[in-house]
């Protein structure tokens, strides 16, 4: 779970370097280094920390030199400390490596060819520096030595390799971890995702898994593993600077949660055709009507799934499953029927989503990934895939890419129900178009979430989310993005269910947030509400238009009441964000966290 970033052209690539590892910061952040060719030599300059330390470090110091690899590092093998950040180099000094990814034989790599290896740091990518080493001393070309190892190695990679004997070349390679090329004009770079590239090039070769690339000024040249040549459609992203830039804002997170009605428009626009009709099947042929739906998903993602359950058995009466990814790779429910598996995941390279793909594709079920990454793993490796369309999100926790994945799976009810013959009254264009003018209204409330934190989270050190129904999967998600980010640990629960155990933690001043946007269960809300008041919680209530009560601290637009959590999650976003602010977090890249979760 690190960021990798090779560039070889004409800028300093210190810079380009530095400017793509900035980007990939949310995939791990615990050590960063550089390794660039000067005219003396592969200087390597690597820091314990974020790369703000490792800026520090080479601050003043000319690294002169247009060929590169730089890593950010999330820590799996070693302690985040100096010694184990990467650039890794070989015994003799030859060759440079990055790598992110976990290497499950290198152990027996060690006992087999190198016995007698020193090691300098306690990582397992050094022992693939040392395995390129060794094997080109065997008399292999720098090309063949790298395919000979990465044919050896087993477990996830995604490594970047310079020569220093012949710094004319790149040389890189994947399997389970993520990694695109992007191709200049003299110029070539890889990266672990495309924000890393967006300075450089928008064109992009997506690369598979077992596949190896060399990359020199004018030419990037993808072969498999045997050494021939793979001819790859280039494919470009409209996205610019400011999509991966703060701009005017302090914080990503700040900057994504307003970007949330411009992402619900762009997924109008995206699958409607220009006479107004749903034209997702366009990503879905042959797709036949499942007989039911398994999700599988992890954090907020599955928090998504518990919403498109609903939106799939209200608008397309499919019977729907939601599972935890990592929970379901190791209990595999029963399956019965002729299923349809959807895969829910931002990034597209979560590792226990992807496990369970895995496992489901070998038992021939019908496979969708829902993801906001072209290219990601789960995206190629599924059978159909939509996009969610919501621009690159680089703060660690999620947002829009939340809003964007409901949103997407609504569309997707709404096609099934058709192909059912069941479409109902649901003009699911219009109510995304009323919610993403709802999601203007309610990002702009920045002032009342500022309040809220200050009078109910100061110097707290835990509260609760209650809700019900569809609400109650909101407040799940409300109390993740309250506790990853600002530290407070926060439980979402289903309101009917404290009496049975967790109102024993309810105390004077327990800040309780009510959530209220279904008016079935309105009053029973409300006296969820009152049984913790009467233990002196707290509470905090934000409850729809029409089902408001004077006193309520929040009122909701009215929406749709299928796509409530669209609207709900707004406050819940923006009380976190300040909460985190307000306690001094780190609000884009909590402790101990990575964006992409590529190890299980
Ligand atoms: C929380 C958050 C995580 C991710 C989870 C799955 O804010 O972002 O809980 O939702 O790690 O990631 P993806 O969606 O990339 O599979």
């Amino acid at each position: 779970m690190c960021g990798i970033v090779g560039y070889i052209g004409f800028r300093q690539a210190k810079e380009t370097i530095l400017t793509g590892l900035k980007r990939l910061e949310y995939r791990g952040y615990d050590s960063a280094g550089i390794g660039i060719v000067t005219d003396e030599d592969v200087e390597v300059y690597k820091e314990k920390g974020k790369i703000a330390a490792l800026e520090r470090l080479i601050h003043g110091v000319e690294i002169k030199g247009t060929v590169g690899i730089g890593h950010t590092r999330w820590a799996t093998h070693g302690v985040p400390n100096q010694t184990n950040a990467h650039p890794h180099q070989s015994y003799s000094g030859r060759y440079t490596i990055v790598h992110n990814g976990i290497i499950e034989n290198y152990k027996e790599l060690i006992e087999t060819y190198i016995p007698n290896i020193k090691r300098e740091s306690e990582t397992d990518t050094e022992i693939i520096a040392h395995l390129v080493d060794h094997f080109s001393q065997k008399g292999l070309s720098t090309e063949e030595a790298f395919r000979e190892v990465i044919g050896k190695l087993e477990g996830s990679f995604a490594i970047a390799l310079i020569d220093g004997q012949d710094t004319s070349r790149l040389y890189a390679a994947k399997n389970k971890s993520p990694l695109l090329a992007g191709l200049g004009e003299g110029e070539n770079i890889i990266a672990s995702d495309a924000t890393a590239m967006i300075h450089v090039t928008n064109t992009f070769k997506e690369l598979k898994d077992g596949e190896y690339v060399v990359l020199d000024r004018e030419n990037l040249v993808i072969k498999t593993l045997d050494g021939d040549v793979i001819e790859r459609e280039v494919y470009s992203v409209d996205w610019d600077m400011s999509s991966v830039e703060t701009g005017v804002y302090e914080h990503f997170m700040l900057k994504e949660i307003d970007e949330q009605p411009a992402v619900i428009r762009n997924i109008i626009t995206q699958y409607q055709n220009d006479q107004g009709q749903l034209n997702i099947g366009q990503h879905l042929q042959g797709l036949k009507i499942p007989s039911r739906v398994y999700i599988v998903a992890c954090g907020t993602s599955y928090h998504a799934g518990l919403v498109g359950k609903r939106l799939l058995e209200q608008i397309a009466h499919i019977p729907t499953e939601v599972h935890i990814a990592s929970e379901f790779l190791y209990d595999q429910p029963l399956i019965e029927g002729d299923p349809l598996f959807i895969f829910i995941s931002q990034s597209g390279e979560t590792a226990d989503s992807r496990g369970v793909l895995d496992q489901i594709k070998k038992q021939g079920f019908r496979t969708l990934t829902v993801t906001n990454v072209q290219g990601s793993t789960l995206y190629r490796e599924a059978d159909y895939k939509l996009l969610t369309h919501a621009g690159p999100e680089i703060a660690v926790a999620s947002t829009k890419a939340y809003t964007a994945q409901i949103a997407v799976v609504a569309l997707l009810s709404i096609y099934l129900a058709e192909q059912k013959g069941i479409a109902g009254s649901i003009d699911m264009f219009q109510e995304l178009r009323t919610i993403s003018t709802a999601m203007d209204t309610l990002k702009d409330m920045k002032d009342k979430a500022k309040h809220i934190v200050d009078e109910y989270l100061t110097d707290q050190r835990s509260c609760f989310f209650i809700g019900r129904l569809l609400d109650y999967a909101v407040c799940l998600e409300g109390a993740l993005k309250l506790k990853e980010i600002s530290y407070i640990q926060a439980e979402g629960y289903a309101g009917g269910e404290l009496k049975h155990g967790p109102i024993a933690l309810i105390e004077d001043g327990t800040p309780v947030f009510v959530l209220i946007t279904d008016e079935r269960i309105a009053k029973n809300i409300r006296s969820n509400a009152e049984e913790v008041v009467s233990r002196g919680a707290k509470t905090c209530v934000i409850a729809a238009e029409g089902l408001h009560e004077e006193g309520d601290q929040w009122v909701l637009p009215r929406v749709h009441p299928l796509l409530t959590p669209l609207v709900s999650v707004i406050p819940m976003q923006l009380i976190s964000y300040y909460a985190a602010l307000q306690r001094g977090c780190d609000v884009d890249k909590p402790r101990n966290l990575a964006k992409s979760v590529t190890v299980e």
